[in-house]
């Protein structure tokens, strides 16, 4: 038994930052950021607007393409970092408003590859039959952690969620999904503070991603290329094979050192983290359901999935369309 995706949604907030306007904010200039990182453009979502909210408008739109009752749905699955609240979960939020009532819900958290162990945990579930018609999504509001005034870190990300409706089926689906952490490299991406070691920081809502940009860059671009030729490998697979790369969508020069590592040329290469900047969990899910859309994917497809994050979390998942 194979978990297929039969519907993606995505949603972006309506204001976008534009990288003039952080210009205005901080020590930097559009053609920095579009250099260094490629993005052009972020979301942000609006005051009293939340991850719930985000990840409902996504769950819709995959609920819809999907063409099924959301009562159909066993299983919720959200990838976040920053839920709305500390409980519920963001999961039974998005299920309340969606009308469904007993199946299981809840959030998985591992940043950045937080898709990548949301796909990871609900092949689990279809591969044994505890599950048949799951909801996954990937969502966060992560303007909420960023300082500001920070240029290393405001300029490269964005809120959005992304969503799949994902079923049982015999043929097409997930082929294998790889995932890993290593604790060891918490200081090099972090947001220091929490709800246990709390105190003054977070009672004064300064709770704020930090980040150490070039190392960072260099581990996701090697734990993302070894983890595609591990995916490659367990399938038996060139990477010929593979029709189409969906990677954490970070900055494009990471992607581009990937896909030059990897040898897969560069319209293989699902690319849009320049309208949203790094919306963490949501931007596997985000652009893959663009490709959906513009037409880009086709049954049958062999599609490559990848997420990187702080922790360090990283994984893969490689699936035929
Ligand atoms: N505008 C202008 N200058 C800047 C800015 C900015 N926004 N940010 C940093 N700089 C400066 C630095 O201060 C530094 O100046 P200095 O040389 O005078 O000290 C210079 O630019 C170069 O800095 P580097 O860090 O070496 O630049 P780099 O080429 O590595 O690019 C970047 C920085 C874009 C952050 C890159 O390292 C990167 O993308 N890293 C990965 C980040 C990432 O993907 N994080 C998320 C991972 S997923 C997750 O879990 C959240």
């Amino acid at each position: 038994m194979y978990s297929r995706i039969i519907g993606t949604g995505s949603y972006l907030p309506s204001r976008i930052v534009d990288n003039h306007e952080l210009e205005r904010m901080v020590d930097t200039s559009d053609e920095w950021i579009r250099t260094r990182t490629g993005i052009v453009q972020r979301h942000i979502a609006a005051e009293g607007e939340f991850t719930s909210d985000l990840a409902e408008a996504a769950a819709r739109r995959a609920i819809d393409a999907a063409g099924i009752d959301p009562n159909e749905i066993d299983l919720i699955v959200v990838a976040t970092t920053t839920p709305d609240l500390v409980f519920p979960s963001t999961a039974t939020l998005v299920q309340h408003r969606l009308g469904i009532r007993g199946c299981p819900a809840f959030d998985i958290q591992a940043v950045c590859a937080g898709f990548m162990y949301a796909l990871d945990i609900v092949d689990k579930y279809i591969r044994t039959g505890a599950a048949h018609n799951v909801l996954v999504i990937g969502a966060e509001t992560f303007s909420r952690i960023i300082d500001w005034t920070d240029r290393n870190t405001c300029v490269l990300f964005g809120d959005g969620a992304g969503a799949m409706v994902i079923r049982a089926d015999e043929e097409h689906g997930i082929l294998s999904s790889h995932i890993h952490a290593d604790g060891a490299y918490k200081e090099l991406l972090w947001v220091p503070v929490g709800v246990s070691n709390g105190g003054a920081e977070l009672e004064a809502g300064r709770a704020f991603t930090r980040m150490k940009g070039n190392e960072v860059f260099r581990w996701a671009v090697n734990a993302m290329s070894d983890i595609a030729l591990d995916a490659l490998k367990h399938n038996n697979m060139s990477v010929d094979e593979v029709d189409w790369v969906v990677p954490h969508q970070a900055n494009v020069r990471i992607i581009h050192a990937i896909g030059k590592r990897l040898g897969v040329s560069p319209d293989k290469l699902v690319i849009t983290v320049c309208d949203h900047g790094n919306t963490s969990a949501a931007s596997v899910p985000l652009a893959f359901d663009v490709a959906v859309r513009d037409g880009r994917f086709k049954p049958g497809d062999v599609i490559l999935l990848e997420g990187f994050g702080g922790g360090f979390t990283w994984g893969s998942v490689l699936l035929r369309y």
